[in-house]
């Protein structure tokens, strides 16, 4: 009679048991799989070289300092291959000299128009041609400068991407910019066919010496994260007028292809490598550390949707699905209260660490 309540009580015990580890083996089942991961694609690299003498910006891009410079590839599309190539063509070309940043752009169009004359306007809302600046590369404080075939300009600065909880501060104006725009052609004037406009900018490095944490102006191999961008819209004529066709969304060009319509991922833009030597003797080196970067970048990415869904960020590369990606060994992630540090070293020694608002950097 003693042994019976024992018994049952041995039999709900296994149970229960049994129950635990089939809820934990289910759960291990549950853990993300391993997903394929892209290899990494380095981004666009330019070398800019010095200008002999100061550039007069007048818009015209014929000076010989110009002329030895060399052109980027033509831009592509914002999402690379998915979309059709542009339509027309846009290149740009950078200089620089102990005082000044300067870059020209040509942007082939057969239509130039232009409506807004307000400093500080949404620029895009024209079509315009755009440059991003983030020299030291560590996602925030970078700035932007949109301008029209009327020479007028939006200068911003994102503390951090908008994705990050960045806010754009308009009242931040570049100190000393120069901006020139020349019409190959006529502005606003639907009767002919222009052949494009062409755009040229002094930036001081006195103005851009806030967002840098390196030399400024840079060293003789620096490199800065840059990208440039076009924005298009499809018009027609009416009433003797260019009207944008209303509901169409409008093209981005890029130099370097973000994959994805947002200009607001810095780590994918391309690279300007400054160089003292003369004009076309240097090759680009892409950044020893691009591919460590990726990896970190993808650390970030996966951690915002483990905290979307679970409040709370991943303690390891595997709770992210991340376990087969390169390095995913030697990365280490730190989580606290509100973030984390996911850190890895990279291919030049120094440890690179990301944080949950996508800052990153050397250690
Ligand atoms: C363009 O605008 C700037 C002010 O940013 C002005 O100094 C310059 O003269 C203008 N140039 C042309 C060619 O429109
Ligand atoms: C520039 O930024 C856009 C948007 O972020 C991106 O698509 C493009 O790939 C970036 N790179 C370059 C070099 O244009
Ligand atoms: C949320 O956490 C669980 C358990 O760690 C994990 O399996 C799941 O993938 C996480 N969600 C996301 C979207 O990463």
């Amino acid at each position: 009679m003693q042994k019976r309540p024992l018994l049952a009580v041995a039999v709900v015990l296994s149970f229960i048991l049994l129950v635990i580890s089939l809820t934990a083996l289910l759960q291990t089942k549950d853990h993300p799989p391993a997903v394929a991961i892209p290899p990494y694609v380095p981004p666009r690299g330019y070398v800019c070289y010095r200008a002999p003498q100061p550039i007069r910006i007048d818009g015209r891009i014929d000076e010989e300092a110009w002329q030895a410079a060399p052109w980027s590839e033509p831009f592509v599309d914002i999402e690379g291959d998915k979309q059709p190539p542009p339509r027309f063509r846009t290149r740009m070309k950078m200089l620089w000299d102990d005082e000044q940043l300067y870059i020209a752009a040509e942007l082939e169009e057969p239509h130039v128009w232009a409506t807004l004359t307000k400093h500080d306007s949404v620029i895009f809302q024209d079509d315009d041609f755009e440059v991003f600046l983030d020299p030291d590369g560590d996602n925030h404080l970078y700035a932007e400068l949109e301008l029209n075939a009327l020479n007028t300009t939006w200068d911003l600065l994102l503390t951090k991407p908008y994705k990050d909880g960045g806010k754009a501060i308009n009242a931040w104006e570049i100190t000393g910019l120069k901006s020139a725009v020349r019409i190959d052609g006529t502005l606003n004037d639907p009767q002919d066919n222009d052949r494009g406009w062409t755009v040229e900018i002094r930036w001081p490095w006195t103005g851009l010496k806030e967002l840098s944490g390196g030399a400024v102006p840079p060293k003789d191999q620096d490199r800065w994260r840059v990208n440039f961008s076009r924005v298009e819209w499809d018009t027609r004529v009416v009433g003797g007028k260019y009207e944008k066709v209303k509901g169409r969304p409008e093209h981005n060009w890029v130099w370097s292809p973000q994959g994805v319509i947002d200009m607001h991922r810095p780590e994918r833009w391309g690279y300007v490598q400054f160089s003292t030597a003369k004009p076309g003797s240097v090759a680009y080196e892409a950044d020893p550390d691009g591919p460590t970067r990726d990896v970190l970048h993808r650390v970030y990415y996966a951690q915002r949707d483990y905290h979307k869904s679970n409040a709370t960020y991943a303690k390891s590369v595997d709770l992210l699905g991340l376990k087969s990606m390169r390095l995913a060994d030697s990365i280490e992630i730190e989580t606290t209260k509100t973030g984390y540090e996911a850190a890895v070293k990279g291919a030049s020694g120094k440890r690179i660490v990301i944080r949950e608002d996508a800052r990153i950097g050397p250690e």
